[in-house]
């Protein structure tokens, strides 16, 4: 079959891998794709959420199955769009409907799903500009350290953790008055949760349910977790602390209710659910659902899913994902991301990158990488991912480590640290 996945980051080359590795696949592309995903596929310029050009593109090519990488193009109503127009209603899209990926275009929908389903996450309340005196008063029943979240999309920016009353108080009438556009003309304010972060990945055709490999990732820039948030340092899989007693409990308190919840409320879902959990005491809680994968977390889920990618897409697309295997390789894998020197603040682009020929036993995604004259140059703060098996998590560290050290591009800066603290 023909295939088309949409997106250009990490993440997209993880999955492309992945998906060319399948027999059933006689052609992937990837739009737009970077200079990596042109290794195991073909790129194809057009972009994720130019509606009407992809349609054509899988008109004119017979693409047999569309799988959506980003948020952006979900939460725009991809799914939708494809189903609505004749001429592509029967080409599967792996990816929710726009009522589905309102999971992650809206912290608030997201706040009350989970109410109404019973699943474990921090008190909460939702204000506006018609309610500001409520949530200052509402701040004030809360204990440091103060947590504001902007309804809608941010690109990974909207949460804002303050240390004091005042801070909190300060930044939530900022936010309600625009810092973050429209995003913010609703703020979700809510209990702190103290505990690990870990993302828990599980793949729905709306009915039925397998879960992934979880993982965690690494957010600050500096080692031991500190400096600046930015969109992803590294990952680990599998996560220590997610024993299989402690995964049961995920998957009865969240992972069901959640598909079943979206079931009952007649909210079509075929594609992946990220659950953004954090471990309380030995309890899973939600901090957030997102609508795709993790990156870059999955540049080490795809490493240790054994099953054809493909064969599990279909069991999505024909809603009979009950009766495919899913396998995991019980190796540990670890992806330390190689991003240019600067980043998250200002860094710049252009610089060639060396000594990808020279990897061994590594699997190099490409996240913020192009062509240019021939030769692969940055392109991003996140430049490219190594990810590596090893027997266990320390010994998956150094093969990436050791990786790292022979890609060659001006600035280069990575993390030496990524899974030492579980
Ligand atoms: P989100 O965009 O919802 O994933 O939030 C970004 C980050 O903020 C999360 O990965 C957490 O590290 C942190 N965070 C969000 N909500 C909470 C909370 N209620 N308690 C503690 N940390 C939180
Ligand atoms: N790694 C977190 C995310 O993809 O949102």
């Amino acid at each position: 079959m023909k295939v088309l996945l949409l997106g250009s980051g990490g993440r997209e080359h993880a999955l492309a891998w992945k998906i060319a590795q399948s027999a059933k696949v006689e052609k992937l592309f990837i739009a737009p794709g970077n200079a990596g995903t042109q290794n195991v596929g073909e790129n194809v310029d057009i972009k994720a959420d130019d509606f009407e050009a992809l349609k054509n593109f899988v008109v004119e090519n017979g693409v047999d199955m569309v799988i959506v990488g980003p948020e952006d193009p979900l939460v725009k109503g991809v799914y939708d769009d494809f189903k609505n127009d004749e001429r592509t209603k029967n080409v599967p899209v792996i990816g929710p409907s726009k009522s589905g990926a309102v999971l992650e275009g809206s912290k608030d929908f997201a706040k009350q799903f989970m109410k109404r389903h019973n699943i474990p996450t921090a008190k909460y309340e939702t204000f506006d500009g018609t309610t500001v005196e409520e949530g200052l008063k509402f701040l004030e029943t809360l204990k440091a350290p103060y947590v504001l979240k902007a309804d809608g999309l941010c690109a990974g920016k909207g949460v804002l953790i303050l240390p004091t009353l005042e801070e909190a108080k300060k930044e939530f009438k900022e936010m309600l008055g625009g810092m973050f556009g429209n995003a913010s003309a609703r703020v979700v304010i809510e209990e702190f949760l103290s505990g690990i972060e870990c993302s828990v990945f599980a793949l729905t055709d709306g009915k039925n349910y397998k879960i992934l490999p979880e993982a965690k990732d690494y957010k600050r820039i500096g080692e031991h977790d500190t400096g600046l948030n930015t969109g992803g340092m590294g990952s680990v899989s599998p996560v220590p602390f997610a024993t299989k007693e402690w995964m049961q409990k995920v998957e009865d308190r969240i992972i069901r209710p959640t598909v079943e919840g979206l079931a009952e409320e007649n909210i079509e879902y075929k594609g992946f659910i990220f659950f953004g959990l954090i471990n309380v005491e030995g309890e899973p809680m939600v901090i957030e659902y997102n609508c795709r994968m993790g990156d870059p977390e999955t540049e080490t889920v795809m490493l240790r899913l054994k099953s054809d990618i493909v064969d599990l897409f279909e069991g999505v697309a024909e809603g009979n994902l009950d009766k495919r295997d899913i396998e995991f390789d019980e190796r540990a894998a670890v992806c330390v991301m190689l991003v240019s020197g600067g980043y998250p603040q200002t860094y710049a682009k252009g610089y060639e990158i060396t000594g990808l020929d020279k990897i061994e036993d590594s699997v190099v995604f490409h996240a913020g990488t192009k062509m240019q004259n021939g030769k692969v140059v940055t392109n991003g703060g996140r430049v490219i991912a190594v990810s590596s098996y090893g027997k266990d998590k320390s010994e998956a560290l150094q093969n990436s480590f050791t990786q790292a050290q022979k890609i060659e591009f001006t600035d280069k800066y990575f993390r030496r640290d990524i899974g030492q603290d579980l």
